[in-house]
């Protein structure tokens, strides 16, 4: 049994990790501002700290613990916002991992994994790529998800161990129906769950990389656990499948049938389309995605066809 720091877990992801993890047997605190995330979704057992991660009175909060390890995940994850307020993105992704990064060195946490993204890479003419690929972001988001990357690197040399975890498009159940700015996939099912016509900003041609959340828990977790020399590590979190945008409305049609579509502008810093190579998180972690896209929407789209109905 361990203790762990999970931040964001009234979230998708942040939720999904710190259930598992308390179902394994371990301890939980989460740090939430409930600014996407909702209070409800925090799993029975996590101590929950209402405030900003970003916040020196709210980390200082946290100074009679002692973790095994730090997972921060919580953020805002929508590069259009990121355009919208530039200094609040830097501030919630960025300085929070500073501050949380202080934090492990001051208290002998060694070991932090971070939410990163594959927007780090912004476009490229070559559309699958590796940890080694260019690094050219396109919205302040992946700015500041490099950064946070580049901190840990600092970070790495005092002794903690730092892993960033490229999440690529994330999807499944426990994605925010209600939220319109994120997720490409519970966006457009929630357009079709509700009004039963989607609206697609930009082309149907754009593709992405869709990971399901339990594979995303899995990578969180084996991140700690696989025993590796190295002290700083970048892994691509993808399923090394392209999916075009137009193939997501038709997986979302034949599951609910009768859904029209429209395609209007595009928003800025929206990345055409990348999708990622996974060879280094399954040789170094061991790492094996279990589901897929299509599974992952049925599912999806079962549990929730209900939602806008009451
Ligand atoms: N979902 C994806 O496809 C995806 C892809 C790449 C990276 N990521 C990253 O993964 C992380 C989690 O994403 P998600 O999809 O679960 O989003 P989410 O919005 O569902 O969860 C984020 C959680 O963090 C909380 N939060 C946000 N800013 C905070 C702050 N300053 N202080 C305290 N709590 C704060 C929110 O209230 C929410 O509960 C984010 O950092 C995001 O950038 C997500």
């Amino acid at each position: 049994m361990a203790n762990y720091l999970v931040t964001g877990a009234a979230g998708f992801i942040g939720s999904a990790l710190a259930k598992d993890l308390i179902l394994k047997g371990n301890t939980v605190v989460t740090i939430d501002n409930l600014s996407t995330g909702k209070e409800s979704n925090i799993p029975t057992g996590c101590k929950f700290i209402k405030g900003n991660t970003y916040d020196k009175d709210i980390i200082s909060k946290l100074d009679d613990y002692s973790f095994d390890a730090v997972f921060h995940i919580a953020g805002q994850s929508s590069g259009e916002i990121s355009f919208e307020n530039p200094i609040y993105d830097l501030s919630t992704n960025t300085a929070s991992t500073l501050l949380l990064l202080e934090y492990c060195k001051k208290h002998g946490v060694k070991k932090f994994v971070y939410a990163s993204s594959m927007s780090t890479y912004g476009d490229h003419e070559e559309e699958l790529v590796d940890e080694n690929s260019k690094t050219e972001p396109k919205s302040f988001y992946a700015v500041g998800k490099l950064a946070s990357e580049n901190y840990m690197r600092i970070f790495s040399s005092f002794g903690i161990q730092c892993t960033a975890l490229r999440f690529f498009n994330v999807f499944g159940y426990g994605q925010n129906l209600d939220n319109l700015k994120q997720g490409m996939a519970s966006i457009y099912l929630a357009m079709a769950l509700k009004d039963g016509h989607i609206v697609v900003k930009g082309s149907k041609d754009r593709f992405r990389d869709f990971v399901h959340v339990k594979d995303v828990v899995s990578a969180c977790e084996l991140a700690i656990t696989i025993p590796r020399d190295e002290k700083f590590d970048v892994f691509n979190v993808a399923n090394c499948r392209k999916i075009k945008v137009e193939y997501i409305i038709k997986t979302i049609q034949s599951n609910i049938p009768g859904t029209t579509v429209e395609y209007i502008l595009g928003t800025p810093g929206d990345q055409f389309g990348i999708y990622g190579k996974n060879d280094k998180i399954r040789h170094k972690l061991g790492w094996n995605p279990t589901i897929n896209f299509e599974e992952g929407m049925k599912d999806f789209i079962e549990k929730t066809k209900t939602y806008f109905q009451n």
